[in-house]
């Protein structure tokens, strides 16, 4: 299946991503984790990209869309992948299908991940991630590790995004009101767009998303 994520900040992108990945088989990609791992090893991508996820805007279309464009070329995604992150505007989504295209295939969903928006700052603001895999995410109180500052999975020592601060995540949220959520009506035009709830527990929460794509491959 290839399949978009989307929903605002905070929403849970990745910790429903990292289960509904390995659930269906197929690649999680995240563009936040790629240009962090760029960042983390001191790459000239991830020096273009610092400024502007430091100010909780987007990277620019021509970085962006490149570096998603060669993850999408790996051999592990050739049958399918789970973007989350990516698109994140009207131009990207149609570079999207533009690459897609030109590979003769086509989304087969796009989930859009619904939360109130006083939900998603404390969900950021309580957000630990793990120094050695930012697929291991924890909360403060709602997903605490067993040990404060070490991640449960591997031992790593888990810190606050730089980009969690107050200030960025308003401006985040600001960004994906006025340039992320055009994407769900150019979607919506396609016949994609199924819409979940993100609020409860982490796994009802899958299995709500589980559902929803299975009915969208159905109907
Ligand atoms: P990115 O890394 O994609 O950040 P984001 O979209 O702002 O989303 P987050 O990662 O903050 O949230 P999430 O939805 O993944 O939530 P999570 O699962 O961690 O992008 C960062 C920056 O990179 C952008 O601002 C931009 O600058 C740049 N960028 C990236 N892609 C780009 C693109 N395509 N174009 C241009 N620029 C781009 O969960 C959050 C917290 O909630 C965690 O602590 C978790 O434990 C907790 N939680 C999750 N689910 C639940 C639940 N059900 N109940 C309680 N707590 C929960
Ligand atoms: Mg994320």
């Amino acid at each position: 299946m290839r399949i978009v994520l989307v929903g605002p900040p905070g929403a849970g992108k990745g910790t429903q991503a990292a289960y509904l990945a390995k659930n269906l088989s197929i690649p999680h990609i995240s563009t936040g984790d790629l240009f962090r791992a760029n960042i983390s090893q001191g790459t000239d991508l991830g020096k273009r990209a610092r400024a502007f996820m430091d100010e909780g805007r987007l990277v620019p279309d021509e970085v962006t869309i490149g570096m998603a464009k060669d993850r999408m070329s790996q051999p592990d995604a050739l049958n399918g992948f789970l973007l989350d992150g990516f698109p994140r505007n009207v131009g990207q989504a149609e570079a999207l299908d533009e690459i897609l295209r030109s590979e003769s295939v086509e989304l087969d969903a796009v989930l859009d991940l619904e939360v109130p928006e006083d939900e998603v700052v404390k969900r950021i603001a309580g957000r630990r991630i793990c120094r050695n895999e930012s697929a291991h995410v924890f909360h403060e109180t709602y997903n605490p590790p067993k040990a404060e500052g070490v991640c449960d999975t591997c031992g790593g020592e888990l810190y606050q995004r730089d980009d969690d601060s107050e200030e960025t995540v308003r401006t985040r949220l600001e960004v994906y009101h006025t340039q992320t959520e055009p994407i769900i009506d150019y979607y919506r035009a396609q016949g994609l767009v199924v819409t979940i709830s993100a609020l409860g527990k982490v796994t009802d929460v899958t299995e709500r998303a589980m559902e929803a794509l299975k009915r969208s491959e159905e109907g």
